[in-house]
């Protein structure tokens, strides 16, 4: 059942450039769907834990490709907002098991106001009989409680969504190139085992990043605590001089996503002053980039030419990596974290 991996999670981790093959056979359903709107004049996207992080990248997508204002939600807060909800919004539910309590009471309330979209993992599941038009993420069933290859689904459907929604052909076809990359990355699975072992003992971890890497800092920072029990804090890089750099000194690790492109100076700022304050800093950047390297007390190197826009998809990977290596390394099984359940049905 678990195909030779010791965990599921493991399982499902090698699984991605799979799922992302799979979920990229959606586009001509998602083509049909897209046909189908009428026009919107905003996006927003509600969901809770990993299925967030996915939608917050919808966020820089949506704004950036398509310039149209869009607002995350998380699905625990929506019905505080709900009399802001605007008939003319696209209102989209990121969802892998599509029985998320939050996310369908959220769902019952965007109805009454305005077109719904859900995006979920779970064939017939509830949020799919209520939301006005269904996208699947084809990721396959997902065992391990920590959201992996579902959440590299959802980001594949909301890069098509995108894709489709401004006739954006050339994105297309840099899709189609994720799997063959996500191998490379999976290739450097020893690397992040030994790096795995360094870390393990540390009480707390801050992962930053900025625009596209936020999100990945956020769920690198979820994916850490609900597997192996240690704090962590995704936090936007540039906030980092607004509070918590109080709490920087040598005992926290500082996990720095950082891509080529428009965050990319900024975040290496930030690098630097981390380390001025002691961190060990393990860098997520380009094989191509001397400076990151040079500060980073460990680095995991990407290939060159994966574009901010795409890095996402990718840059995640190591850190779901990582967390699973520190979990196993201190005697946790990965698969059932403590106090945790794979769908929450309660509010
Ligand atoms: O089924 P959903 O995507 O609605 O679940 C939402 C969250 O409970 C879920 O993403 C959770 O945060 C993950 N299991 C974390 O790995």
């Amino acid at each position: 059942q678990k195909g030779g991996y010791p965990h599921f999670m493991l399982k499902e981790i090698h699984e991605q450039p799979e799922a992302v093959r799979n979920t990229l056979f959606e586009v001509s359903d998602i083509k049909k769907i897209v046909s189908q709107f009428p026009e919107f004049k905003r996006v927003t996207f509600v969901a809770c834990g990993t299925s967030y992080h996915a939608s917050l990248v919808g966020k820089y997508l949506f704004e950036g490709l398509l310039g149209l204002p869009t607002d995350v939600i998380l699905a625990s807060e929506f019905e505080f907002s709900e009399k802001a909800i605007d008939p003319h919004a696209l209102v989209i539910f990121i969802s892998q098991s599509g029985e998320t309590a939050d996310t369908l009471k959220a769902l019952r309330i965007a109805n009454k106001k305005a077109k719904t979209l859900a995006i979920v993992n779970v064939l017939g599941s509830t949020a799919t009989r209520e939301a006005d038009y269904v996208i699947f993420t084809r990721a396959g069933p997902e065992i391990g409680v920590a959201a992996t290859k579902t959440y590299i689904s959802q980001l594949t459907c909301i890069y098509l969504l995108a894709a489709c929604m401004c006739q954006d052909e050339e994105l297309l076809e840099e899709l189609q190139k994720i799997p063959d990359c996500m191998k490379a990355v999976l290739s450097l699975e020893d690397e992040i085992k030994e790096m795995a072992g360094k870390y393990k003992d540390a009480q707390d971890f801050f992962f930053i990043g900025r625009g596209f890497s936020y999100p990945t800092a956020l769920e690198g920072a979820l994916k850490l605590k609900e597997i192996t029990y240690i704090h962590g804090e995704g936090y936007a890089a540039g906030e980092l001089k607004h509070g918590p750099l109080a709490l920087i000194d040598d005992d926290v690790p500082v996990v720095a996503v950082v891509p080529p492109g428009k965050s990319h100076d900024r975040t290496l700022s930030n690098v630097q002053e981390v380390k001025a304050r002691g961190a060990r800093v393990i860098g997520l950047g380009s094989e191509d980039d001397p400076v990151l390297s040079s500060e980073a007390s460990d680095m995991v190197e990407f290939p060159h030419q994966i574009p901010e826009l795409l890095s996402p998809l990718l840059y995640v990977v190591p850190l779901q990596l990582l967390a699973y290596h520190i979990s196993v390394q201190r005697g946790i099984d990965p698969d059932k974290p403590k106090n945790l359940a794979k769908c929450v049905t309660v509010e």
